[in-house]
């Protein structure tokens, strides 16, 4: 039996869906523990290009269960879409994919209010996916939010809505200026979801239980990106998912304990993305950011909103602090091909922050804000590497680059990607 976590140590979109594709193949289950369907995780493979929102990254594999579990909060539209959407491409889902009871369900009203919110926050908005995740996530944690058992259940549901929507709909009107929700309307649309999804619902955490008590091996999917984390992410740019996408969250997410979690893989770019507001340090928005988001194959726009993502050259500082607040025992260095053309690299070590020289990442935002980096400059290679699949066979700057990342890191990097397609990896050790 072995537990891995995957999580992001970046702001998402690091490559977390194909590393996950990859590891799937010796896992017997693989899960969701946190977020919604504010992820977008690419997978390549024989039947095409899939971005995935809810559903795990081993859905692929026909032998393998998925689960979505208490942590995740599920947008019943989204997620039977998605569904629908690998039924039509030729993926199996039915008895195969499970949702915990315990998961909670977007409403159309957390859709309403998280718009209304970015725009009364004017030049502050956060830049969000637009899914409506944080008033989702806030319901849940005001106890005020629906869950899969009462989605199933008509009558439970009725008496829920019954007391949320009208409720709800004060601050539609009396805050927003926004239509309310009729009742009726929302039951009535609600149950039918329910009763679409109702095969799929399960206490998860017995099924995961169950499996770990027969030797199977669990992968955790972690979604977005440990600074976009509640606690120690660019607070408040940052993602409002309870419990977090960091390593720790997955027990709860998924209802097993710290000990059964064996090890954790960081999954970080080669340099850095990120989308929406927020600070971030090593930016570039020059000829070289441009480069960065549009050189190599799979240019650097959102999986899920399309928007252009912000890039920059590899911190450092962040992966460093995210490294340890995850605890990882292994990391994964994704789309080092995009450096291939990259005469020289820069990898920022440390922030100078009102004068002085820092190297960690301070808390406050207005500090974060106005570090700017300290680099240290790397040899590029000038070649492609989209080919090698040998980390002998990389340029010894690549190699040099990647020992670098490493040391920041103070984990083994086991794997290397260099393109988006599944076999463009170099597995330089075993995970665990
Ligand atoms: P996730 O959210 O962490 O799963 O990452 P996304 O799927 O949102 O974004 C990663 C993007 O990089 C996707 O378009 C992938 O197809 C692509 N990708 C993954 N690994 C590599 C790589 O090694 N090289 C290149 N060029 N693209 C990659
Ligand atoms: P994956 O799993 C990148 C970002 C949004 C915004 C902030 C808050 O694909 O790596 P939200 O809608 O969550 O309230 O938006 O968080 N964000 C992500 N950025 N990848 C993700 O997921 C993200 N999930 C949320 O862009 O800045
Ligand atoms: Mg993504």
């Amino acid at each position: 039996m072995s537990v891995i976590v995957v999580i992001g140590g970046q702001w998402g979109d690091e490559g977390k869906g194909r590393i996950v594709d990859l590891l799937a193949r010796e896992a017997q289950i693989v899960a969701r523990y946190s977020a919604a369907n504010n992820a977008g995780h690419t997978i390549i493979n024989e039947l095409g290009e899939f971005k995935l929102h809810l559903v795990p990254a081993g859905i692929f594999y026909p032998d393998k269960i998925c689960v979505i579990g208490n942590g995740v909060v599920v947008d019943p539209y989204v997620l039977l879409q998605e569904i629908a959407e690998l039924e039509e491409r030729g993926v199996e889902v039915k008895n195969r994919l499970f949702i915990s009871d315990r998961a909670h369900i977007l409403m159309p009203y957390h859709k309403i209010i998280e718009e209304m919110d970015e725009k009364l926050r004017g030049k502050h908005a956060i830049g969000t996916t637009g899914r409506g995740v944080t008033p989702a996530f806030a319901d849940k944690v005001g106890r005020a939010g629906i869950r899969m058992a009462d989605l199933i259940d008509p009558e439970a549901l009725a008496a829920t809505l019954a007391l949320r929507v009208p409720y709800k709909n004060l601050y539609l009107e009396k805050l927003y200026g926004a239509e309310p929700l009729a009742v009726d309307a929302v039951v009535s649309e609600y149950s039918e979801l329910g009763a679409k999804l109702r095969p799929y619902v399960q206490d998860t955490s017995s099924l995961v239980q169950q499996a770990l008590k027969s030797g199977d091996t669990v992968l955790l999917e972690g979604a977005q990106g440990s600074l976009l984390d509640l606690d120690f992410g660019t607070y408040e740019y940052v993602t409002s998912s309870v419990p977090s996408s960091v390593a720790a969250g997955a027990c709860l997410g998924m209802g097993i304990g710290p000990t059964q979690i064996d090890t954790v893989l960081g999954v970080y770019k080669a340099y850095n993305t990120r989308v929406g507001a927020g600070p971030m340090p090593t930016e570039l928005t020059d000829e070289i950011g441009d480069l960065l988001r549009e050189g190599g194959p799979r240019p650097e726009y959102g999986s899920t909103t399309g928007r252009p993502r912000r890039c920059g050259w590899f911190d450092g500082v962040a992966a460093r602090f995210t490294a340890r607040i995850n605890g990882i025992g292994a990391a994964a260095l994704t789309r080092l091909d995009v450096l291939d053309s990259f005469p020289s690299i820069q990898v920022c070590t440390a922030y100078q922050v009102d004068g002085q020289v820092v190297d960690t990442m301070p808390a406050n935002s207005a500090a974060m804000a106005s570090a700017v980096p300290v680099y240290e400059e790397l040899p590029g290679w000038n070649a492609d590497t989209s080919e090698v699949r040998r980390f002998e066979d990389l340029p010894a700057q690549a190699q040099a680059y990647v020992r670098f990342v490493e040391e920041i890191l103070e984990a083994p990097i086991c794997l290397v990607s260099v393109g988006p397609e599944r076999d463009q990896c170099i597995s330089i050790k075993e995970v665990m």
